[in-house]
């Protein structure tokens, strides 16, 4: 690992944080020269914020009531995470879209781990779409987030077999295992300043 100071990271979730927990377990082994300055998350019951707290990690709960529109909740969200110092904004969960005032304060700053091969199966319940349609595989997809839904250039991706008799948890489960190896795989590149985006292009430098 490169040396430097750890890059600020602000990690936002709505629910368990398993993805959260992967990118946790990975600093704390030294993995990541990063640091988690904070786990914002939508949703006051999410079990994130349980694993975050219990790395004393601060936390900071948004929640969606109360904003005009995406746009001022947004405006609000990039307060925080500016307030933090984040360098880079890991989407871990977070069931909101983004709008412009996001994506722009953080240009190719801002990660998403989506739950299939992207640019197949965008949106929901990825994992259902894939087995409604018959794909042999799946997987799962990090890419960094424009103003699209799911659209942005991709880092990286792991490909899942889909199995006969696969029921969405059973394909879920198969794809968080990928998910926990490839997100913090993605996060170190960025911190260790080998990703270059050109265009719709993502490179690796060696
Ligand atoms: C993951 O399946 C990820 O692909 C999707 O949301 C889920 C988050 O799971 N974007 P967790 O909260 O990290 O366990």
């Amino acid at each position: 690992m490169t040396g430097g100071q750890p890059i600020a990271l602000g990690v936002l979730v709505s629910g368990s944080g398993s993805n959260l927990q992967a990118i946790i377990d990975r600093i704390e082994a030294g993995g990541i020269n990063a640091r988690i300055a904070c786990v914002i998350s939508n949703n006051p019951d999410a079990f994130a914020l349980t694993r975050a707290a219990e790395h004393g990690i601060p936390v900071a709960i948004h929640e969606n009531r109360g904003f005009a529109d995406r746009r001022a909740y947004d405006a609000a969200l990039v307060a925080i995470l500016r307030d933090h110092g984040v360098e880079l904004v890991v989407l871990a969960g977070f069931m909101r879209i983004l709008s412009e005032t996001m994506v722009t304060a953080f240009p190719n700053a801002i990660m998403n781990i989506h739950p299939a091969l992207l640019p197949a199966f965008p949106g929901l319940n990825a994992q259902k779409q894939a087995l409604d349609y018959g794909v042999r595989f799946s997987g799962c997809t990090v890419h960094f987030v424009d103003c699209g839904t799911d659209t942005g250039p991709i880092i990286l991706q792991a490909v899942v077999p889909v199995e006969q008799g696969d029921t969405e948890e059973s394909l879920s489960a198969r794809i968080q295992q990928e998910e926990h190896r490839t997100y913090p795989e993605a996060v170190r590149l960025f911190c260790q300043g080998k990703i270059r985006v050109e265009g719709r292009h993502v490179r690796i430098l060696s």
